[in-house]
């Protein structure tokens, strides 16, 4: 039994798309979200850059004494879960095995998209992936798309208007092929799942479902569950803005948002 918060971290609002499901999947646990809007957006970042933020915020959380920490951010994923790993003894999750395992679960043609950052697709962190759980079965076909400024968009409020939809209707649009399975491998695009459906009709895979449901089991084999019934808090840690931070995020999650805090980790990144 670990009476600890779980930490996540995104680069701003997008860990809302776990978190939503984190406290669904465990409702009484505590939470420490670690929003790293002052960098944003990840997915334009080298992979050194990357390496750097993520262990300068876990050390952040790991201060804050938490458990275990939920990287809720694919690019963030691709680039550092493997370097976070081998430096913390706390269990550390990633977001996009429990994706592309239930994509997998899913598609019956084998013919998988991904929407996520560019980062993400050029470093082919779905593929990756996807070719070590199948054992390079070569009959199955990823194809990854990145987009530029979507995770923006909806990071600075997602607006439903036409110029809006018409990016998620060409991103999607993109699959020449008859994929049966789209990933929808950013964060930040679960929050939009909506627009993603109407232009896509078959397996939408939200990987926060699953990454929760990981988090639950590794906890529970470690027997760091929580013994306690009284349903959970979420503290926030925000790296700019914390105003736009708390307005954009109240459409996109029903938890509570007050209890938020503006820190900087410059000092540590510069070290
Ligand atoms: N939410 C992040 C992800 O899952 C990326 C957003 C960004 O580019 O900052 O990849």
């Amino acid at each position: 039994m670990d009476n600890r918060p779980i930490g996540l971290f995104d680069s701003g609002v997008g860990a809302f798309s776990v978190l939503n499901k984190l406290v669904e999947v465990m409702p009484n646990e505590n939470y420490i979200y670690f929003g790293d809007s002052g960098h944003n957006p990840y997915g334009q970042k080298t992979a050194e850059e990357l390496q750097k933020l993520c262990s300068c915020i876990v050390d952040f959380l790991a201060r804050k004494e938490v458990k275990a920490v939920v990287v809720a951010c694919n690019t963030a994923t691709v680039a550092a879960l493997d370097y976070l790993q081998e430096r913390y003894y706390l269990p550390i999750i990633g977001v996009i095995n429990p994706g592309a395992k239930q994509a997998l679960r899913l598609t019956k043609n084998k013919k998988i998209g991904v929407c996520s950052t560019v980062f993400t697709a050029k470093t082919h962190g779905y593929l990756n992936d996807i070719n070590k759980i199948s054992n390079d079965d070569n009959t199955i076909k990823v194809y990854e798309e990145g987009s530029v400024n979507l995770a923006s968009i909806i990071e600075n409020g997602f607006e439903y208007n036409e110029e809006n939809e018409e990016i998620i209707k060409e991103f999607v649009g993109r699959f020449t092929d008859d994929i049966d399975t789209l990933i929808l491998g950013c964060t930040h695009y679960p929050l939009v799942e909506d627009l993603f459906a109407k232009y896509f009709k078959g397996n939408i895979v939200d990987p926060g479902m699953q990454t929760a449901i990981e988090t639950r089991d590794i906890l529970e084999t470690k027997n760091m569950l929580t013994d306690r019934n009284e349903g959970y808090n979420v503290k926030y840690y925000v790296t700019k803005d914390v105003e736009n931070f708390k307005n954009v995020a109240k459409n996109l999650t029903k938890i509570d948002i007050n209890d938020i805090h503006e820190v900087s980790i410059e000092a540590e990144l510069n070290n």
